[in-house]
């Protein structure tokens, strides 16, 4: 049965809602609006949960009527309500779920809680269709993990970062070098003017059998490397900072792609999906298509970052699967898959 239903997202720093109608095999998004709030944070080089909170509170009715307008339907059309219920900046995930129980209480219709791990993971399926299981590597500003998709809610999680996400470490990196937030563009439109063989830097836990990931190392070789430069010649040239980005973009390009052939050599995987802010990264969209023979998936951009069509769709599959919340769902701060 065709199902339309109302994604909301307010778990970081993007205030976002989508419609999609359909079913979890073949669905259609008819509006994906995003608010950012990139420049609320800006002048403070990072998400401050506070600001963040108040901005989804005040954004949330608008970005709901603009997907509706988008889709061109109304609230009465909605089936079900979908919401990020965590794992994400508790104030934002409460001023979501609040907004949507009170939109489900006020329309009579039922609520979801979507766990946003779930929303990321399940997006491969809805962009490109693939068949469960699927592996997936979810690499974003706050998470960096393995899974195995096995199912609408059945996750494995097969390894993943022991410190920091990548996301964080190339937020970093841009803040150590001046580059502007988020870091991750930033990065990597420095790296394409710099050569990545000009420095070394540590690959981090190849030596280490397994899965697991580490980004912290990495941020402080690159922490050292900027020092040294700019004591041994009283700053940082245009070419030096390209250089950094490009070999540790390299570098993290390289160690997840390594990482990624040893979850796959795990087995029975249908197909390899990148998702996350950080799968917009080129470099490393190539560099992980290289590792298999298995179809490659990586969700256009706008599908890859924060956004309300993947709770949508994870709330869509959960639906057809019978489950639904009551106005007891609460916001978690933390929700591992
Ligand atoms: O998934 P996302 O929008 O938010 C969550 O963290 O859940 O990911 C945001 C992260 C930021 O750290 C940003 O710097 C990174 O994704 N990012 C990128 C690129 N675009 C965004 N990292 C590397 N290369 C990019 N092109
Ligand atoms: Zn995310």
């Amino acid at each position: 049965m065709s199902l339309t239903i109302l994604g909301i997202e307010s778990s970081c720093d993007d205030t976002a809602a989508a419609i999609l109608r359909g079913t979890g095999d073949d669905v259609a998004i008819l509006s994906n609006v995003v608010s950012s709030q990139t420049d609320l944070h800006a002048a403070f080089g990072g998400v401050v949960p506070e600001l963040a909170a108040r901005a989804h509170a005040e954004t949330l009715d608008l970005v709901v009527e603009e997907a509706i307008a988008a889709a061109n339907c109304t609230l009465h059309d909605v089936d079900a309500i979908a919401v990020t219920a965590g794992p994400g900046l508790i104030g934002g995930v409460l001023s979501g779920v609040m907004a949507a129980k009170g939109l489900a209480m006020g329309l009579g219709k039922p609520l979801i809680g979507v766990n946003h791990l779930a929303g990321h993971a399940l997006t491969p399926r809805l962009t490109d269709g693939l068949a469960f299981p699927y592996l997936l590597l979810l690499v974003s500003g706050g998470h960096c993990q393995f899974l195995r998709v096995e199912g609408p809610e059945t996750f494995t999680r097969l390894g993943g970062t022991i410190d920091d996400a990548p996301g964080e470490a190339f937020d970093k990196v841009a803040r150590l070098l001046g580059l502007p937030q988020p870091g991750g563009p930033s990065v990597e439109a420095a790296a394409k003017m710099g050569d990545a063989s000009r420095f070394k830097l540590p690959r981090p836990l190849l030596d280490r059998e397994g899965c697991d990931l580490s980004f912290s190392g990495l941020k402080t070789a690159v922490l050292r490397l900027r020092d040294t430069l700019v004591a041994e010649n009283g700053g940082l040239t245009e070419q030096d900072r390209a250089d950094i980005c490009a070999s540790f973009q390299a570098t993290v390009a390289h160690v997840l792609a390594e990482k990624s052939r040893r979850a796959l050599a795990l087995g029975d995987m249908t197909a390899f999906a990148v998702a996350g802010g950080v799968a917009a990264n080129q470099t490393l969209r190539a560099a992980l298509e290289a590792v298999t023979e298995l179809p490659f998936a990586a969700p256009p951009l706008a599908l890859c970052t924060d956004n309300a069509a993947m709770i949508a769709y994870a709330g869509l599959l959960a639906f057809e699967r019978g489950r639904v919340d009551g106005m007891d769902l609460v916001a978690r701060p933390r929700w591992p898959l």
